[in-house]
C-alpha cells in the first residue's frame, strides 16, 4: 500500500513520535509511506515527498512536526474538496493517516463519510479536548510547562506580595488551567466550563489576605470570559486579526483585562504572565512521546487493516479505536467533578 501522512493545526510537543512510529510499523510491513506536507494544504495543492526510515531517524524526542502543518480546511478553499481527492489518487495513494485536533479530524471525518476517503486519525491537540479519548498527546507536555512555569511564578509572588494572574491556553475548554493549578496549588482557576465571576476572583483574594497570605496566583484560561455579577460577560479576543479558515478567532489578552480589574477592585499589586507558544514547544514529556508511539503503531494498524474512519485511542490504559464521526461531534469539556477538585484549594 501507498500510505499518507499529515499533520494539521497547531503543532504539538509529540507529533514526531508519532510520525516515525506509523512509518517504522508500516514500512516494516513493506508499505511505501508518503509525507503530504503542511496539513490539508498538501493534498489540496499536492505537495508530497518520500518519507522513509531515514527521514524519522532521530525525531522522536524532537517537538514539531518534520512534516510542517497549517491550519487550511479543504471546505473553504475553492474545489478544494475535488483537489484534495484528485492529488490523493494521482499520488497512488490507498490509505491516509491523519494527525490533528477537532478541525484537522473534523475534515478527515468529513471526507470519509462524503466521499468515502480511506483515512484513519490519530487524536493531537495540547488543549485535550477531544472527545472518544480520555487523553490526547502533547498535553501532559503543555500542563507540565505551566506547572514549571507557575511553580517559579511562585517565587515573585510571594517576595513581592503580589498577585500573578498566568494566563494559559485551551481554545474553548479549561483542562490545561485546571490541571496546571492543581499541580502548582494555583489559589483561583478560571475556566470557559465553569465560569467564577470577576467578583467571586476578587473575594477569594481578599479572603486570602485576611487569613494572613498576601500573595496569590490566578490561572486563567485564554478561553475565559470576563464574567460579572451582573450577568454581563465578554470574550477578550484579538479582533484586529481575521479568523482562520476554521473561524476561530485568535484568543489571547484575558489575563491582561483580569489583572487590570482585579487590581482597581482589590487594591492588590498584580501582574500578568501569557504563557503562549511555550506551552507547545520543545521536547514532548516521557508519558506524551510513549501515548503518541502507542498512538502510531494503533494508526498504522487500523490503515494496514483498512479499518478506514476510526481513530487511536486511549481508553483507562489501553489502546482503542473509535469513530472518527464520534469523536469530533462535540468536544470533551472539563467536567465538574474536576472543577470541584481545584475549588477545594480556592482562596
Ligand atoms: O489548539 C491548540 C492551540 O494552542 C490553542 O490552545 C490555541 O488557542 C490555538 O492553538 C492557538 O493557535 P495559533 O498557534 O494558530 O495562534
Amino acid at each position: 500500500m501507498r500510505i499518507g501522512i499529515l499533520t494539521g493545526g497547531g503543532d504539538c510537543p509529540g507529533l514526531n513520535a508519532v510520525i516515525r512510529a506509523v512509518v517504522r510499523r508500516s514500512t516494516d510491513r513493506g508499505h511505501e509511506m508518503v509525507a503530504v506536507r503542511d496539513g490539508w494544504k498538501g493534498l489540496t495543492e499536492g505537495i508530497f515527498a518520500p518519507l522513509g526510515r531515514r527521514e524519522v531517524s532521530g525525531i522522536l524526542p524532537r517537538g514539531g512536526t518534520i512534516l510542517g502543518t497549517t491550519r487550511t480546511n479543504p471546505y473553504k478553499v475553492e474545489d478544494g474538496v475535488e483537489s484534495v481527492l484528485r492529488h490523493f489518487s494521482d499520488e497512488g495513494l490507498e490509505a491516509l493517516v491523519a494527525i490533528g485536533g477537532e478541525d484537522t479530524l473534523g475534515v478527515a471525518a468529513r471526507l470519509h463519510h462524503e466521499h468515502a476517503l480511506p483515512v484513519v486519525g490519530v487524536p493531537k491537540t495540547i488543549d485535550n479536548d477531544l472527545s472518544g479519548t480520555d487523553y490526547t498527546f502533547g498535553f501532559d507536555t503543555a500542563v507540565s510547562i505551566a506547572t514549571e512555569a507557575i511553580d517559579r511564578l511562585h517565587t515573585t509572588a510571594e517576595s513581592h506580595n503580589r498577585v500573578m494572574v498566568v494566563e494559559v491556553m485551551g481554545r474553548h475548554t479549561g483542562w490545561i488551567a485546571v490541571m496546571s493549578g492543581i499541580a502548582g496549588g494555583a489559589d483561583v482557576i478560571m475556566i470557559p466550563e465553569q465560569p467564577i465571576t470577576v467578583e467571586d476572583a476578587c473575594r477569594e483574594l481578599a479572603k486570602r489576605h485576611d487569613g494572613g497570605k498576601d500573595f496569590s496566583i490566578i490561572v486563567v484560561s485564554e478561553g475565559y470570559e470576563l464574567t460579572y455579577e451582573s450577568g454581563e460577560h465578554r470574550l477578550v479576543a484579538d479582533e484586529a486579526r481575521a479568523t482562520d479558515q476554521f473561524d476561530h478567532v485568535v484568543l489571547g489578552g484575558v489575563g491582561d483585562a483580569l489583572a487590570r480589574e482585579i487590581e482597581e477592585r482589590t487594591g492588590f499589586e498584580t501582574r500578568v504572565t501569557v504563557l503562549g507558544h511555550v506551552q507547545r514547544g520543545g521536547t514532548p514529556t516521557p508519558r506524551d512521546r510513549v501515548l503518541a508511539t502507542r498512538f502510531g503503531l494503533k494508526a498504522a494498524d487500523l490503515a494496514h487493516e483498512r479499518r478506514f474512519g476510526r481513530m487511536a485511542a486511549l481508553r483507562g490504559d489501553t489502546i482503542v479505536d473509535v469513530s472518527l464521526a464520534e469523536a469530533t461531534r462535540e468536544l470533551k469539556t472539563v467536567p465538574a467533578e474536576w472543577y470541584d477538585v481545584a475549588r477545594a484549594f480556592f482562596g
